[in-house]
């Protein structure tokens, strides 16, 4: 069976890392008959450049078509000046919408060779594994009314309002139970139902979703500030952790700096499984943006695109062990010392973005 690859490389450092996955899955369709067919598009800054919009409706089509997106980053200073609705986040943003991405994954792994970057003392990160399941497409981001009206006597009024439904909240605890299965099994649920009539909803759906569908998996509640305290106090109690937008992002911004790097970070958009085939539309892409700093330059990290690439594996196409094995190889070059600028440390060798995906490639071929 083929599986569809559409590439969206976008932006600044965007292509530079994908050439590096470009390079793992023309190793495992010639090495291991994986069947990849992949096609590739414009999108972000590129995309505007070449057809004034930030994806072209032709691209939106292949996206929607395709089995898994793999997306690189878009934006730059030279778009700084475009109209709102055209800019490169706009392509991003239309991505997750019309695939109606709703569950973002975000994973904090912290890499043993790198537990002594981390923020916090090592001991507390080594060996951490916890995945953050936060809802995309809903809540106070999105929610009408979104006003700021001028109330005439000197003041103005911002109305930011969080909407969220019964649908939204059980398909979202849904994927991360489902998650936790595969897992250690552990969900901790965070909201703040003590002062948010959306959080009491919250609580109550994630409740009754499990006790209908999943009461194998441990569930724990906790309040969403109570929930970011322990995170940086004990961040291994954690398997899979479900929460909102708003405290989603934030969450996970968090989680993600006690790993160490935004050019280690990977993420996964799914979409609702389809009715006729299970299969859930999907987006990868790394954490961190085009990087117009570096751009240009082949020094920047690739690893966050190919563990994005390993999600992809994982969550697309159930290739459990080639994932797992493409992590293995990431990890075993990490630990042999061989650094990109961004993770760099005393007695380790600095390498370019090709060179480090190159090792990778080379490590996970020799564990293949
Ligand atoms: P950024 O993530 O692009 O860069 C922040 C810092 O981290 C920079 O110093 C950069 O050199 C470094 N960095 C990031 N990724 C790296 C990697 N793989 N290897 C080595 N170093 C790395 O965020 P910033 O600077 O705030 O935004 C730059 C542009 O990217 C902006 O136009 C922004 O709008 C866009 N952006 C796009 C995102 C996306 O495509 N999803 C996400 C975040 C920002
Ligand atoms: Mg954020």
């Amino acid at each position: 069976m083929t599986k569809s690859l559409f590439l969206l490389p976008g932006d600044g450092i965007g292509p530079e890392a994908m050439a590096e996955v470009r390079k793992i899955i023309a190793h495992m369709n010639s090495a291991m008959d994986a069947g990849f067919v992949t096609d590739e598009g414009l999108v972000g800054g590129c995309a505007y450049d070449a057809h004034g919009a930030a994806i072209s409706e032709a691209d939106m089509a292949k996206a929607k078509a395709a089995d898994a997106v793999l997306f690189g980053a878009v934006g730059g200073p030279k778009w700084d000046e475009v109209p709102y609705d055209v800019r490169p986040e706009a392509g991003l943003l239309r991505l997750r919408k019309d695939l109606e991405l709703f569950a973002n994954l975000r994973p904090a792994i912290c890499y043993p060779a790198l537990a002594s970057a981390s923020s916090l003392k090592p001991e507390l990160v080594e060996g951490l594994d916890i995945l953050i399941v936060r809802e995309l497409t809903g809540g106070v981001y999105f929610g009408e009314p979104k006003t700021i009206t001028d109330l005439g006597n000197g003041q103005k009024r911002a109305i930011d309002t969080q909407v969220y439904d019964t649908y939204e909240i059980e398909r979202i605890s849904a994927v991360a139970f489902e998650l936790a299965r595969t897992r250690s099994n552990r969900v901790c649920s965070m909201e703040k139902r003590n002062v948010m009539k959306s959080g009491v909803l919250w609580n109550q759906v994630v409740t009754e979703t499990h006790k209908r569908t999943y009461s194998d998996v441990k569930l724990e509640h906790m309040l969403a500030d109570a929930g970011g305290m322990q995170l940086v106090r004990a961040p291994k109690q954690f398997d899979v952790i479900v929460t909102d937008n708003l405290f989603g992002d934030m969450l996970s911004d968090v989680a993600a700096m006690l790993t160490g790097s935004l050019g280690m970070l990977p993420s996964a958009s799914l979409g609702a499984p389809d009715a006729m085939t299970g299969k859930r539309k999907a987006l990868y892409e790394p954490v961190h943006g085009s990087a117009p700093d570096i751009a240009g330059q082949g020094v920047a990290n690739p690893i966050a695109m190919i563990a994005s690439f390993a999600m992809c594996l994982r969550y697309s196409f159930n290739m459990v062990a080639e994932a797992d094995r493409l992590e293995k190889a990431i990890a075993n070059v990490l630990e042999a010392g061989i650094r990109t600028g961004d993770i760099m440390a005393e007695g380790c060798r600095q390498v370019g973005t090709a060179e480090m995906g190159d090792a990778i490639l080379r490590e996970f071929a020799s564990l293949s």
